[in-house]
């Protein structure tokens, strides 16, 4: 039977959806409007990207799914984290993601904050408690999560793209903020899924691992910026025209919607020569970055 990429995200959401919210039932006995608040912020939608990737990539490698399970509930938590601070008035004051009032308007500012910071906790202690993988495992996920959220990735992009919001950013400079706010968790993903296989150590299939997560990465911001200009607000679930609202820098107002889909284009083509130097089945990842590119929401 020929591989679909629907089913297969279909499947894989399903398995981190029933996972984190077995994980953060845990949680359920302290009566908090903080869980509420957590539990609203990441169980409630999603595309479930990074989830996949984890799986996709880990699975391409041999890895068995539940040993991907943790650190790919770990990526999704700081993902949700990272929405749910980006959408608050101090930042890009949105209120809508995900269809329905962003976690500040459905809760309040402080609770939403508090959420964001107890999800970033509960993603590191997802990675720590997980009883499938080696201290030494263990580790490098934390190291890998570690760098790729903090001061070195999506906050340092997130602190850059407000810094450069209502001022003209060279091509450069706008590809080094996505690249950090939102590269830097998808390039992340790959690398976890390729952490905790048998190829661990490798180089060369590391590097072409790298690039395709790369290019991808920086592709799914560029997609993201052009269905802030063309996207319905009912399949994005967030208001569009929000960067322009903000004067942000983005890739449409720098290069045009031409311009921003060739961009695109150019990075997919860049993904898929890099997956070609790889001597495995690499459909699904193939399929990811066509998704990635071509998405409407
Ligand atoms: C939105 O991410 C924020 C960016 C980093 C561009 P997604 O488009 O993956 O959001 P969800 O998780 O599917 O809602
Ligand atoms: C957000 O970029 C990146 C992160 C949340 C780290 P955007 O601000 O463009 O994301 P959306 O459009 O609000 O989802
Ligand atoms: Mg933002
Ligand atoms: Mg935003
Ligand atoms: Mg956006």
């Amino acid at each position: 039977m020929s591989y679909s990429l629907a089913t297969d995200l279909t499947t894989q959401q399903k398995r981190i959806n029933d996972f984190l919210a077995e994980k953060l039932n845990h949680y359920e006995a302290f009566h908090s409007p903080l869980i509420n608040a957590m539990e609203y912020a990441v169980l409630l939608g999603g595309k479930r990207v990074r989830p996949f990737l984890i799986y996709a990539t880990g699975r391409m490698l041999g890895v068995p799914l539940e040993k991907l399970d943790h650190s790919a509930a770990a990526m999704e938590s700081i993902h949700a984290y990272s929405l749910v601070h980006d959408d608050l008035p101090a930042m890009d004051d949105d209120k809508l993601r995900r269809g329905k009032p962003t976690c500040h308007i459905a809760f309040d500012e402080a609770t939403a904050t508090l959420a964001g910071d107890a999800l970033q906790s509960f993603a590191f202690e997802l990675l720590v408690t997980d009883p499938h993988i080696s201290d030494k495992e263990k580790v490098a996920q934390v190291r890998e999560l570690t760098s790729a959220a903090g001061a070195k990735g999506m906050c340092l992009g997130q602190s850059l793209d407000l810094i450069a919001e209502n001022k003209s950013v060279n091509l450069e400079e706008l590809e080094l903020i996505h690249r950090n706010k939102t590269g830097a968790l998808i390039l992340s993903s790959v690398m976890m899924g390729f952490n905790l296989s048998d190829y661990s150590q490798n180089l060369a299939i590391k590097q072409p691992l790298v690039n395709y997560a790369k290019a991808i990465g920086l592709a799914f911001q560029v997609q993201d910026d052009i269905l802030d200009v063309i996207g319905e607000t009912d399949k994005i679930g967030k208001t569009v025209g929000s960067d322009e609202n903000l004067n942000k820098s983005t890739y449409p107002k720098l290069l045009g919607l031409d311009g921003a889909k060739q961009k695109a284009e150019t990075l997919y083509q860049t993904a898929l020569s890099s997956l070609e130097q790889l001597p495995f089945d690499t459909t699904a990842l193939k399929e990811l970055a066509d998704f990635i590119v071509k998405r409407e929401n």
